[in-house]
């Protein structure tokens, strides 16, 4: 639809964090780079006292504190007559017919909105039907877009009582569920490993892989969000979204074409294809763990028996992937900041060069560096020079920094409003893939809130998590390979 009229971003839960931290550095960033339409008008809605000038100046001193770019004030100066705020409550009417009034005053005519919901998900109904009662949806002369913040839900019955809800006043297509991660360019980047290559797709599946490893580790605790933390946990804030996404980008076949449904079907088609894990098999093929210390954290219950760290075995049931293992897993205040996915292909069939006793071919790895030192390393054997028939491990690299400069990585929202504002819906997630990612979920989670299998570790806070952890891949001979990967990063 037009993108020559005005368009109004609306954010919801203007005060908060997210919108001084990310959503407002993100816009403004894609101001600078001439990216946001010519005629923009952001305002923030929310029950804090603010005035227009008292808005631009918490933005600003956010932008001063957070933002990942330098910037000059004379940018900001330019920036800054686009903000507006508009106070009110999420559950009253008259709130939003302010709101709407003020919005109309603004555009004086047809415009576009993007409405930004960066609340907790228990207000989202209220706005919602608010925005709906004062014809702030309809779609006559400018389109009228959603963007949904995660948690979407927090099993698959809410999950699917929210899409019912949204489905009641929006069209699917009016709707981005975010997930932050797609906005990765690292993210987007395994499709294109995968897809604009040839040399690594005819081996992309069970004949030449043996297992894949995606590890999501974070060095820092819950820190001052206990309140939202406790009670919700790893496997809704981490697996049942990033996780279960990059296992789908590297899972799928190639899609007929680039474009959302075509994308998001074949995410689908993966989800549909991995094995629920039954209450029987749960202790086998999951394992839950807390920091020492994280029931003394802000906000956080003092016996909470909320997890910071899982690990679980998955299985894809479809004839690329039958009988590959992937594991996952994720925590917090653990060793080091990685995100990254190992493809460990599988040994030689014959071992032709003479060994040492007891000493194995080391299989080859393809790591997908999605975060931080961002990039891709091929690891293969080579002989080692000057001995007879010595092999050793070496490495391909490359570097996102070298390549493209030390700058080249946007932020994720960046792309992420960038589509929303361009309707491209292709890194959103589509209604039933949210909920067939909670089915998976779902399972793991009322078996562990039900009963004490698998018992909650504990780990010490700066290690790679418990033991047990290490003991679901011994079960299968083969161990976590962070050692071994992290020596592959430049020194
Ligand atoms: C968020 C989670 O979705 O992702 C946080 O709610 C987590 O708990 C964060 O810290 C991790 O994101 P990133 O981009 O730092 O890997």
């Amino acid at each position: 639809m037009n993108n020559r009229i005005p368009t109004s971003i609306v954010i919801f839960g203007a005060s908060g964090d997210l919108t001084q931290r990310k959503l407002v550095p993100s816009f403004f960033n894609l101001f600078r780079k001439r990216k946001t339409p010519r005629e923009l008008n952001i305002v923030g809605y929310g029950w804090t006292p603010f005035t227009n000038e008292q808005f631009r100046e918490h933005l600003h001193h956010g932008l001063k504190e957070y933002a990942s770019f330098e910037f000059s004030e004379e940018e900001w100066s330019l920036f800054a007559p686009h903000l507006y705020y508009s106070r009110g409550k999420y559950d009253d009417k008259a709130g939003f017919e302010k709101l709407s009034a003020y919005l109309d005053k603004l555009e004086a005519g047809d415009a576009n909105r993007l409405y930004y919901m960066a609340i907790p998900p228990r207000l989202f109904p209220d706005i919602l039907s608010n925005l709906d009662i004062t014809h702030q949806l309809k779609e006559n002369g400018g389109w009228r877009r959603v963007v949904v913040e995660k948690p979407f839900g927090t099993d698959l019955a809410t999950a699917r009582k929210l899409n019912g809800q949204i489905h009641k006043v929006l069209k699917e297509d009016q709707i981005y569920r975010i997930d932050h991660y797609l906005g990765k360019e690292t993210v987007q980047n395994i499709l294109f490993t995968r897809f604009a290559n040839t040399i690594f797709e005819p081996l992309w599946n069970r004949n030449y892989i043996d297992s894949v490893q995606i590890t999501v580790s974070e060095e820092v605790g819950v820190g001052h969000r206990g309140g939202y933390y406790d009670g919700i946990g790893v496997l809704r804030d981490m697996f049942q979204n990033h996780l279960l996404q990059l296992v789908t980008l590297v899972a799928m076949e190639p899609p007929a074409s680039f474009n959302a449904d075509a994308l998001r079907n074949e995410k689908v088609k993966v989800l549909s294809a991995i094995q629920p894990i039954r209450e029987q098999e749960i202790a086998e093929n999951t394992v839950r763990a807390q920091y020492w210390g994280y029931r003394s954290e802000p906000d956080v219950h003092k016996n909470s028996s909320t997890p910071t760290y899982a690990a679980m075995r998955l299985f894809i049931n479809n004839w690329r992937w039958k009988g590959v293992p992937f594991y996952l897993r994720s925590g917090k205040n653990m060793a080091e900041k990685q995100t990254q996915i190992i493809i460990r292909f599988k040994e030689p069939p014959l071992a032709m060069f003479p060994m040492p006793p007891g000493q194995k071919m080391t299989p080859n790895m393809l790591v997908l560096y999605l975060q931080p030192d961002e990039g891709v390393h091929l690891r293969f054997e080579a002989k080692a020079p000057d001995t007879v028939a010595e092999t050793r491990s070496v490495d391909m690299e490359f570097h996102y920094a070298e390549s493209f400069g030390p700058t080249a990585i946007p932020e994720a929202y960046e792309r992420l409003l960038l589509d929303a504002i361009q309707g491209d819906a292709s890194l959103f997630t589509r209604a039933d893939e949210v909920e067939m990612a909670w089915g998976l979920i779902d399972p793991i989670l009322q078996a562990w809130e039900t009963s004490q299998t698998p018992p909650l570790a504990a780990y010490e806070a700066g290690t790679w998590g418990p033991s047990l952890a290490d003991s679901l891949l011994a079960r299968d001979g083969r161990n976590w390979m962070h050692e071994e990967a992290s020596h592959m990063l430049p020194t």
